[in-house]
């Protein structure tokens, strides 16, 4: 007879291999492209779904939020920050590196809330105005229209997080950037109002790595363990945690730090940081954090910082442990689908190919990306000279604009996505007969203002003959590594009036290629440029279309069509 404590280990054992037969695989990134410093929740009022908001500088619309049902399939389903009206000072920032700065996600009296900074990364570290922290709610995150306009509060600092106390009290965790800091502080706010109702009080110093950031606050067990960035966003990042039994401390940090880190690794996924944790219906633990695929030489991630996750096992009474980060992390089994249909996976973030026809029915799609507001007036969709199509009217600024600064109110005729997988092929149909100096319409990698590769047709002198305007075909680069020669090229003769196809394809690791042709035609290399042009910073490359008159003040717009976004590889190791 089986005593009943050998059928309880046999119980066991059968829960066990159970549950190793049942490990899922995470395919890392879960969100790949520019979509760094996630924040996720898991919130069983809302059908048991999990949310994810990430950073987006100056991209318009910005925070991104991500819907999962079942943490394997991901919706993008709309940004929290898509009106001008509920930010208006995101038009004015200056520099490549401003604009929102990780957003914490969390869920709270039947509320989403999203508390970010917008940065003005031009201003001097200590004066107020650079670190503009405010607070978005809403009801219903699947509805851009219920997100809140800004609630600012009082911070000289940044990656602000919202956190309740058990007694219901509202207190904001942050980066304090003033002195010699940044510091982990914490107050309490009002946070319908962004009033301070406590000073702000520093509460951990970090372990000594530079930039203790992005904190986040767990209670758990009787302990609120306090998890942080520190090692700056570079190859030296990591996670790090203390604990204490007072949420305003003494934290103490703990004895085998950092939890999670790539740095010091040959791994293809570097600067492992700045990270979440959160639980699911089967109290499983579950952490995002952001990471380049650059490999340790850290000189070719054109994607940037991307969102990926792991399993955390965390036994009551200690310190969680994180299974590093890899392009496939064997991991608890993924939380089924519940009772509600799953979330559909979206082409953003599968290797679907995305194949646009601009059709007066369709909205443009959730992740399209301006480079702060647009000027509406210079973008319509099927427009009646031209159904399916995108009709880009010039901005009298380029894609450099003034030195990563603001467009001014002009804004900038620009229209993108990301780059989400390693190789890849976009093109786009032209339809532009530019009539003065200098307009330009064409195709991007774009970084940053001060980051860019573009080809464009644009209208100069005739090398023959000075007075005469032709067409030409341009390609050039902007960034603070040397650029590819610039390549400036009249359009052939038989090619004049015809619609062109323009494209950049990627076919390994390094380089962007970029070519054009008459559409249905044979495609010609115009530039070759490497990916280290768009490899920098806190963003990652978006892929778009441009039109700009250079200054010069023509008007003639371009008219794309026939978007064509086709993955062909993704690098996971
Ligand atoms: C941004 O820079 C421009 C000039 O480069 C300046 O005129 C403007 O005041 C600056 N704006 C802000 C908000 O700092
Ligand atoms: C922030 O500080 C400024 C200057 O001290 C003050 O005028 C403003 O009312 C404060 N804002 C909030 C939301 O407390
Ligand atoms: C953090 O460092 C500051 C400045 O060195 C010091 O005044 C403060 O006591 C430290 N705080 C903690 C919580 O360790
Ligand atoms: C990486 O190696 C350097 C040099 O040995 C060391 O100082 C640093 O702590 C290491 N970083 C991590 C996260 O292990
Ligand atoms: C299953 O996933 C858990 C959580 O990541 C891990 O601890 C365990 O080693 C995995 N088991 C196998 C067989 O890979
Ligand atoms: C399914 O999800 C929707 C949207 O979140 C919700 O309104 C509905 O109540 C859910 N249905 C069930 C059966 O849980
Ligand atoms: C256009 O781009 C060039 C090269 O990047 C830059 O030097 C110039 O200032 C830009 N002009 C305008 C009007 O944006
Ligand atoms: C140069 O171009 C101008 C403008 O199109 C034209 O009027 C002129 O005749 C051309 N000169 C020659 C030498 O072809
Ligand atoms: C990568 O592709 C570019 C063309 O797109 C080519 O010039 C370059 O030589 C290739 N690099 C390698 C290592 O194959
Ligand atoms: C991408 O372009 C290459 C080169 O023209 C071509 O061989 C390949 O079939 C294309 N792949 C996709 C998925 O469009």
């Amino acid at each position: 007879m089986l005593s009943s404590l050998s059928l309880l280990g046999l119980i066991a054992y059968m829960f066990f291999s159970l549950g190793h037969a049942a490990n899922s695989t995470i395919y890392n990134p879960i969100f790949p492209g520019f979509y760094p410093d996630p924040s996720c929740i898991f919130v069983p009022e809302k059908d048991n779904t999990f949310f994810c908001a990430s950073s987006s500088f100056n991209a318009f619309p910005g925070i991104p939020i991500h819907a999962s049902k079942d943490l394997q399939n991901w919706k993008l389903i709309g940004n929290a920050l898509n009106r001008k009206e509920q930010l208006p000072r995101l038009a004015e920032t200056n520099r490549s590196t401003s604009g929102i700065w990780a957003p914490t996600i969390r869920f709270h009296d039947d509320t989403f809330w999203v508390v970010t900074t917008l940065v003005d990364d031009d201003r001097p570290q200590a004066d107020p105005s650079r670190w503009d922290n405010i607070i978005f709610k809403a009801k219903d995150p699947y509805d851009p229209a219920s997100w809140s306009i800004a609630t600012h509060f009082n911070l000289t600092g940044y990656d602000p997080e919202p956190f309740w106390d058990t007694d219901g009290k509202a207190y904001i965790n942050a980066a304090h950037a003033w002195q010699v800091g940044p510091y982990i502080v914490q107050a309490q706010v009002d946070l319908n109002t962004g009033k301070l109702l406590t000073d702000w009080n520093i509460i951990w110093n970090g372990t000594g790595g530079l930039a203790p950031e992005g904190p986040h606050i767990y209670h758990k067990d009787g302990w609120y363990y306090l998890l942080a960035a520190e090692g700056g966003t570079g190859v030296d990042h990591m996670v790090t945690m203390a604990r204490s039994k007072s949420l305003s401390g003494p934290f103490e940090s703990y004895e085998h730090n950092p939890v999670l880190s790539n740095a010091n690794t040959t791994s293809l996924f570097q600067t492992v940081g700045h990270s979440d944790v959160f639980q699911d219906q089967n109290e499983n633990w579950w952490a995002v954090a952001l990471s380049t695929r650059s490999g340790p030489e850290y000189l070719h991630y054109p994607m940037g910082r991307e969102t990926v996750m792991t399993a955390v096992s965390w036994p009551a009474d200690q310190f969680p442990v994180f299974t590093p980060i890899s392009g496939e992390v064997s991991a608890w089994p993924f939380p089924g689908p519940s009772t509600n249909a799953t979330i559909s996976p979206d082409s953003v973030n599968s290797l679907a190919p995305e194949i646009l026809t601009f059709s007066a029915s369709t909205p443009l799609p959730a992740h399209f990306l301006h480079w702060r507001y647009p000027n509406p007036d210079h973008f319509a969709v099927s427009p009646p000279e031209h159904p399916n199509s995108l009709r880009l009217s010039p901005s009298n600024i380029n894609l450099t604009a003034l030195n990563g600064n603001y467009a001014g109110p002009g804004g900038q005729s620009f229209i993108s996505r990301r780059q989400q997988h390693t190789l890849f092929n976009f093109s786009v149909d032209l339809d532009f007969s530019p009539a003065q100096l200098e307009e330009e319409a064409g195709v991007t990698a774009f970084l940053t203002q001060n980051h860019h590769l573009d080809m464009g047709i644009v209208l100069l002198p005739s090398r023959e003959n000075s007075t005469a305007l032709v067409p030409h075909i341009r390609f050039r680069g902007e960034s603070y590594v040397p650029v590819p020669k610039e390549v400036v090229v009249p359009v052939p003769d038989e090619w004049r009036g015809k619609t062109l196809t323009l494209g950049i394809r990627v076919g390994n690791r390094t380089h962007f290629e970029f070519g054009v042709g008459v559409k249905g035609g044979q495609f010609t290399t115009v530039g070759v440029g490497g990916n280290e042009v768009v490899s920098w910073g806190f963003t990652g490359t978006l892929l778009g279309v441009y039109a700009t008159n250079n200054g010069k003040g023509g008007t003639t717009p371009g008219y794309f069509s026939n978007w064509r976004y086709m993955p062909v590889a993704q690098l996971r190791e």
